[in-house]
Parts: C-alpha cells; structure tokens; sequence
C-alpha cells in the first residue's frame, strides 16, 4: 500500500500550476461524446477518474484520442448513437461519473450495467435513481447501492420539474442529461446553488437551457453540436495550496489559472472570513468558465462558525479546511455538511480520527464538526494517519506537515492519482516535504 511521507517543511513560496477541473473533464468527455462532430479539450485533467469516464465513453463507441498531454479530441457518435458496451462499465472510485453516467444512459436504447471499486459500491445511488425513475428510466440499486442496473428505454423519458432533496451538482446534473432525452423540458430546482459546469457546458454545445433563481430548465434538442473546450485548473486542487499558503510560513504561493467560477470558491470567502491573505487577480475566461491567478500569503488565521450556505460551495475542500481550523486561533464550528459523510470516505469522522491522532482537539457533530485551533508554532503532532483511500483526506495531512511537530507518515494514498497525479511534484515545487513510499 502507498504512503506519503510528509516532514514539517515550515515554508511555502513560488508560482504553481494545478491540473485540470476534474468535474469539467467528466463532462467534456460525455457531452462531447454525444455531440456531433469533434470537440477539442484542452487542460483535461488525465487522473484515474477522467481516465475511467473515458473508458466508459470508449466502450460505449466514442473514439476518444490523445493527441497530446492534457488534451483530448472526442469523435461525438450524436445523441442516439452510443452503443451497448457488452460488459459492466466499470468507473473506478468516481461517484461523479457514475452518477452522471446514470443520467446519460438513462435515455438509451440499451442495457447498461456500472460498477466501481469498493469504496464507490458503498455510496448511494438511489439520489439519482429515483428522479430518473420518475423520469421512466428503467434503474435499479441493490440497498441503494452500486451495481446500478439501466434497462433500454423503449420510448422517450417523460420531462419533470424535479425538486432536489439534496444540494447536489451530481443528481442535477443526471436530471440533467437524462433531460436531453425527454418528451419535454425537464426542470431542475435545488435547495441551495451547487457547481453549474453542466448548464454552462449545455449552453457552449448549443443546448436550449434557462438558468435563474436555483433552477434550471432543458428543452431536448435535436443536436449537440461539437465544440472546443478549455478546462481551467482544478479550483479544488487549489485548495490545498490557498491553505498551505496560509498556513505555512515564508512568502507564499501565487497559483495560476485556477477556475473561479463562484459556485465552486466558497472556500475563498470562509478563508477570508478566517483572515487570510488571499488576492485573487488577473480575472479573464476559458470558455465559458472564469479563471484567475490566486495569490496566497500567510496570515494568522481565527476561528469561525461556517455560514451553512457556503457548504455546497466549498463541499470538498473540507478535509483541508479541518487543517485551516486546527491552525486557527480559537474554535471553528462546521455544520449543515451532513453530505460529507457520504464521499470518498466519510470525511467527518475520517478527519476527526486523522486529527485526533495528531493530538488535535475535534469534537464530531452530526452533521459537521467543532475544532479547536492552535494558531502558534506547531499544530499537529506528527505520526501516522490512514486516508481511508480518500485522495483529498491524504492531501490536506500533506498540507497539515507544514505545522507538524515531527513528519506524518499518511496511509493508502495511491487514489491521490484520482484527482491530482502529481500532487507530490506540485507540492515539493511549493516548498512542501512530501515524498512517496511503499
Ligand atoms: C461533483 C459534485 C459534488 C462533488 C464532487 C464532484 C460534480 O458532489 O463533491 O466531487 O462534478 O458534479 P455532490 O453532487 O454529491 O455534492
């Protein structure tokens, strides 16, 4: 098994670039592989998520090429033109693309069987199962889980207005695609606003689509129409650096080309609320997404009650949030992110363990967390956590060496390759210690 080790460097400076957005290279490869005609990726994010949504889409009878490093050309088949894959599509760790995959396979003339490893065959599936149902998909769970069976539909899915239960871009977003083949406009309405990659990517294939007011209404069209896409830095991937850059003493960190769309950086205004040093500069577009370089400087941090709004718009850079917060002068209260139980790990309890055993004290709420924070000298004690195979729970005690008394050695780190294959490299050149072992 794969383990970091992570020796307390103290400081951080220089200019890093992070890989591609992972949740707009899934979306690229789908919709581009049900366009017509070529779309052009660039900054796709080659990580075992992306690479296993690409394998799906291939066995679905998308040529998918790869002309060069971080680009992709997707030979689009049209809206009916997939055909069944003959075998179980197997994504990986990826509950985005299961849970997209859903959606799109919802609408084809065809059987379909996905399942993934084991950590994605314990998360929920029924979130998008039973919309889809409503939908007249054909879709079972087995306990609400993984293997997800999709029978062939026999005529179009029927159009809803569907109201989500959770704040959710995933189960949207299968509404969503399901959507493309309905029998009218489906509606989405969400109870708090989650990432829009999916209505902005509809939008630059030419898909009729009305956003406002957390809803967003699809009108089935005739044709996808291929397009060139450019995928901005992971905002997420980011994340890790805003708090290292934070955190860490030394210059600080300016990270370039980072997608800024807002409904992704809640992370920025929580850290600012925090009192950090963030200057978010030099504004322009990819696309339809925005982009800008991050500059990050240390700063002391304190201790906040997290607005619960913010929750979705910052829902996966809690891991390294929970390090901010046990740097921070005081207490920080997390609730309202019961959703956190049920990623790659269930990330409240994983981190309140990780940080317990870097004598850190958190107290575990339902639904969040209550962490008490050290704003001087070291943080953590140092010692050995397990990431529970959780790639973002392994990067932020990375991040946390920065402030450790002695190095953290983090266990089963290999789904790191997830979502960022070099972290190690980008961290090093940001002046972090974290190098790989067996
Ligand atoms: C994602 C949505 C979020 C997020 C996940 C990626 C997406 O999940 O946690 O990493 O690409 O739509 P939920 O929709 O379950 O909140």
């Amino acid at each position: 098994m794969q383990h970091y080790v992570a020796h307390p460097a103290g400081a951080t400076c220089g200019v890093i670039r992070v890989p591609g957005d992972k949740s707009i290279s899934h979306r690229a490869l789908m919709l581009g592989g049900v366009a017509e005609g070529v779309t052009e990726v660039r900054g796709f994010l080659e990580s075992e998520d992306c690479l296993a949504t690409m394998r799906a889409m291939r066995a679905l009878g998308v040529n998918v090429e790869q002309p060069a490093p971080h680009e992709v050309r997707v030979h689009g088949v049209g809206l009916r033109g997939l055909k069944a894959a003959g075998r179980d599509l197997d994504v990986g760790n990826s509950g985005t693309a299961m849970r997209l995959m859903c959606g799109l396979l919802s609408g084809q003339r065809f059987d379909s069987v996905l399942i993934g490893d084991q950590s994605l065959m314990k998360r929920p599936m029924e979130r998008v199962a039973a919309p889809l149902r409503l939908m007249g998909a054909k879709i079972e769970t087995v306990e609400g889980k993984p293997p997800v069976r999709i029978g062939a539909a026999t005529r179009p899915l029927s159009a809803i207005r569907y109201e989500l239960p959770v704040a959710s871009a995933q189960v949207k977003s299968a509404v969503l695609l399901a959507g493309l083949y309905g029998d009218g406009p489906t509606t989405t309405v969400e109870p708090a606003v989650t990432r829009d990659h999916t209505e902005r990517m509809l939008l630059s294939f030419g898909c009729p689509l009305e956003t406002g007011r957390g809803e967003a209404r699809l009108t089935p069209p005739e044709r996808l129409t291929a397009c060139t896409l450019e995928v901005p830095g992971d905002f997420s991937s980011a994340a890790f650096f805003m708090v290292a850059g934070s955190i860490g003493g030394g210059e600080g960190l300016t990270i370039t080309h980072v997608g800024v769309n807002p409904t992704r950086t809640g992370l920025l205004e929580i850290l600012a609320l925090m009192g950090a040093d963030i200057r978010v500069v030099n504004h322009r577009s990819a696309g339809a997404e925005p982009v800008a370089d991050i500059e990050v400087r240390p700063a002391r941090l304190h201790g906040v009650r997290i607005p619960e709004r913010l929750v979705p718009l910052a829902i996966d850079e809690f891991p390294v949030l929970f390090i901010a917060a046990a740097c921070a002068e005081g207490e920080t209260v997390v609730t309202g992110a019961e959703e956190l139980r049920v990623k790659e790990s269930d990330r409240i309890a994983v981190m309140a363990n990780g940080l317990a055993a870097m004598g850190v004290e958190c107290e575990v709420l339902r639904d969040g967390a209550r962490i008490q924070g050290r704003p001087d000298g070291p943080a953590f004690a140092g010692g050995e956590i397990d990431s529970h195979g959780d790639h973002r729970v392994a990067m932020s005690f990375a991040v946390a060496s920065l402030r450790a008394a002695a190095p953290i050695r983090i266990r089963d780190v290999a789904n790191v390759a997830t979502s960022f294959p070099d972290f190690p490299g980008v961290a090093r050149q940001a002046g972090l210690d974290v190098r790989l072992g067996d």
